[in-house]
């Protein structure tokens, strides 16, 4: 479904990318896992098309991406929650969803898009003409991934869904991906989580410093003894 083939990505004359290779197949779960500013947010940017990738390719659906703008990338299917939410604080969690819904094809369906992300998230309609900014750290992060949800994706891209959340909210919001990914949307997380993000995932990828290290079946992953003395405090 998407393929990431061979990326290198700069900033100005720093790479942050090298050479980067990756696969997510129809309705499969994927993590991405890695440490402070191993490339997890770069790689995300450079598939939904904020960034560049100065070689190689990244295919989705059959079709080059990487020279496409960022809504047509949203047109074909791939939505991305943020890292950090970014929200609309002083607009309602409605019209928050409703922004999410910014390519035609998608506003057109708002209204039953909107229905559907109820229906998932039952706690966003009770909140839905509260501000966003005075939604609790969890009930935010619901509505990021609501909003991700709006543009009726193919492809979800989660950017440290768990960050800053307490344990419970993280345990929470794993469950809530969990949903997403029983509906048939396929899913790539990044996280610094690696023990839930695995958990959740079918396969991951290890990155660190922009280079992909170790990739396998998530369970393959658990049991890796890098991973376990490095990512897993084993
Ligand atoms: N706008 C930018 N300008 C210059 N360098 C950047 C920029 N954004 C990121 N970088 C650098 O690129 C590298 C990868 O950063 P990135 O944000 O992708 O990491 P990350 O894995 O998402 O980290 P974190 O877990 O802290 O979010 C880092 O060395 C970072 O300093
Ligand atoms: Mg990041």
């Amino acid at each position: 479904m998407l393929k990431v083939d061979g990326i290198n990505v700069f900033y100005g004359d720093l790479q942050a990318l090298w050479d980067l290779s990756f696969e997510v197949n129809e309705k499969e779960t994927v993590a991405i896992i890695g440490s402070n500013c191993a490339g997890k947010t770069t790689t995300l940017n450079t598939i939904s098309g904020i960034l560049r990738p100065r070689t190689g390719s990244i295919e989705f659906l059959g079709q080059r991406i990487d020279e496409l703008p960022p809504h047509r990338i949203v047109e074909l299917g791939i939505a991305q929650t943020p890292e950090g939410r970014q929200l609309f604080p002083s607009m309602t969690a409605m019209e928050n969803l409703e922004m999410g819904a910014s390519v035609p094809e998608a506003w057109r369906n708002r209204n039953r898009t909107i229905e559907w992300v109820f229906e998932l998230f039952p706690r966003l309609e009770e909140r839905k003409t509260q501000m966003a900014g005075t939604l609790s750290g969890g009930e935010q992060q619901m509505l990021a991934i609501g909003r991700g949800l709006m543009s009726m994706p193919k492809l979800l891209m989660l950017d440290e869904p768990s960050l800053g959340l307490a344990p419970m909210l993280v345990l929470k919001t794993f469950e809530m991906i969990e949903r997403i990914r029983k509906e048939g949307v396929s899913i790539l997380i990044v996280e610094q989580n690696v023990y839930h993000a695995l958990e959740l995932a079918d396969r991951g990828y290890v990155i660190e410093t922009g280079k992909i290290t170790i990739e396998g079946e998530s369970k393959e992953l658990m049991d890796n003894e890098h991973v376990k003395t490095a990512y897993l405090g084993l």
